[in-house]
């Protein structure tokens, strides 16, 4: 696709970064199952390890399937460029791998999927970093937690599992104040509901594995970068601003401007860690993007509709679909995510675990498994599974507390869905 006019989401999802393939014309985006690519000379050989010249060395670094899911997602988010990587939790640590050393601190939300908030108290201490969570909502609470070892602001547009919605430019303007990066998991969203970029965030990062893939087939994660901030402007990301050590003294910023995070992503990132998105991935992946607009319009509809039945049912305590005017977040909503709330939320079951679990185990065609952002529509009692690891506070703050179950609403016919939760309601509440 050339750099013609700017044309709409729907062109984009299915065009941007594919083109026929040159060797053989083939019009679909090929799946390019190859480990190694042979060189033109020695020439060029060392031109590219030199990264003098853009090309194709070695899979665990680039491949051309891989590419073309770059460019896409980087298209769609409004960034500059793009590193895919094997799952969403691969991505978060690429993202702050560049900005982190020991001793450094990430600022993030206390509203992050329950994975993200296990990683991030537990896992990422074993390299020196920390993680201070706070309640994104208290901008004061925010500008408190910052010190001058954290690296970033980290926070989902919508956040799994409670549906809460967050102000994403009011987080990037207290970022921006402290000099430092606001990194968004736009997992929930997607770049059709929210383009955090525009809001003023610096990295968007993803789990593919989720809407932008769509059927559950694949896990894979995305890093997008916004080109936009300037990592020389102070002495915290020395390996962005200062020679790099691990690519013999290279200046990334200075030799790749608003590149360098997306170079470094790939140069030391994935050739160092490995975190690599496989090309069987690409090719799911890009293939659920071609349809994402016309699945998200139906997911937020289905959700709304359910979401809305839900809240007038007595058997049902409380809905946090932000898309309800009884949401705190609904003003939000209308305002940042005008195509709508996305379609995860929470209900409360009168009943509480007990009857969490008659209901999950009663459903028919909400399948009962760890996922979101599935055509299919999902259910998890999060109390019990994802979020099993976390204290009773960090659960009742993430929106995942023991009576609570989470729905991704999938794309089937809305009037079969609430058929299904019915009859299982009335078996939870027996
Ligand atoms: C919002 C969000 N971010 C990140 C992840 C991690 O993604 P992955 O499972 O692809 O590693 C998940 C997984 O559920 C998620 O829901």
């Amino acid at each position: 696709m050339s750099d013609g006019p700017q044309y709409g989401f729907d062109t984009l999802q299915i065009h941007a970064g594919a083109r026929p393939d040159p060797a053989t014309g083939a019009r679909q985006t090929p799946i390019y199952q190859t480990t190694a690519y042979v060189f033109r000379d020695a020439d060029h050989a060392a031109a590219l390890f030199n990264l003098q010249e853009v090309g194709f060395i070695y899979s665990r670094l680039t491949n051309p399937t891989v590419a073309v899911l770059q460019e896409r997602v980087a298209t769609l988010e409004g960034g500059v460029g793009a590193v895919c990587c094997s799952s969403g939790h691969a991505a978060q640590i690429m993202a702050l791998f560049p900005l982190m050393g020991p001793g450094c601190n990430v600022v993030a939300s206390t509203r992050l999927y329950g994975g993200t908030v296990t990683q991030f108290s537990q896992t990422i201490k074993r390299f020196g970093w920390s993680a201070t969570f706070v309640d994104t909502d208290d901008l004061e609470a925010v500008k408190a937690a910052i010190d001058e070892n954290t690296r970033a602001v980290f926070c989902e547009s919508i956040a799994n599992p409670g549906g809460y919605v967050t102000d994403i430019r009011a987080l990037a303007d207290v970022a921006d104040e402290a000099g430092i990066p606001l990194i968004v998991d736009n997992t929930s969203a997607t770049p059709f509901l929210c383009r955090p970029i525009e809001h003023g965030a610096t990295l968007v990062v993803h789990s593919t594995t989720k809407y932008l893939t769509g059927n559950g087939t694949v896990t894979g994660g995305c890093i997008v970068d916004s080109g936009k901030f300037d990592w020389s402007a102070n002495d915290k990301f020395p390996s962005l601003s200062q020679p790099e050590p691990a690519y013999h003294g290279l200046k990334f910023h200075e030799t790749f401007g608003p590149l360098a995070f997306t170079f470094h992503g790939i140069a030391i990132g994935l050739r160092d860690l490995g975190m690599t998105m496989n090309p069987q991935a690409a090719h799911y992946t890009l293939m659920g993007i071609e349809t994402l607009s016309l699945r998200m319009e139906r997911h937020v509809e289905n959700a709304q509709k359910l979401a809305a039945w839900l809240e007038n049912d007595d058997r049902v305590e409380y809905v946090t679909y932000a898309g309800l005017p009884s949401s705190p977040y609904y003003d939000r909503v209308q305002k940042n995510y005008p195509r709508g709330a996305g379609a995860l939320f929470t209900f409360a079951v009168k009943g509480g675990y007990d009857a969490c679990i008659k209901l999950v185990n009663a459903l028919e065609i909400f399948s009962h498994v760890a996922n979101l952002g599935d055509a299919r529509s999902l259910i998890i009692h999060s109390a019990s599974t994802t979020h099993r690891q976390l204290t009773p506070e960090q659960q009742e703050a993430a929106g995942a507390g023991p009576n609570v179950v989470r729905v991704s609403i999938g794309i089937e016919d809305a009037d079969d869905l609430i058929a299904d939760l019915d009859q299982a309601l009335s078996k939870a509440s027996a």
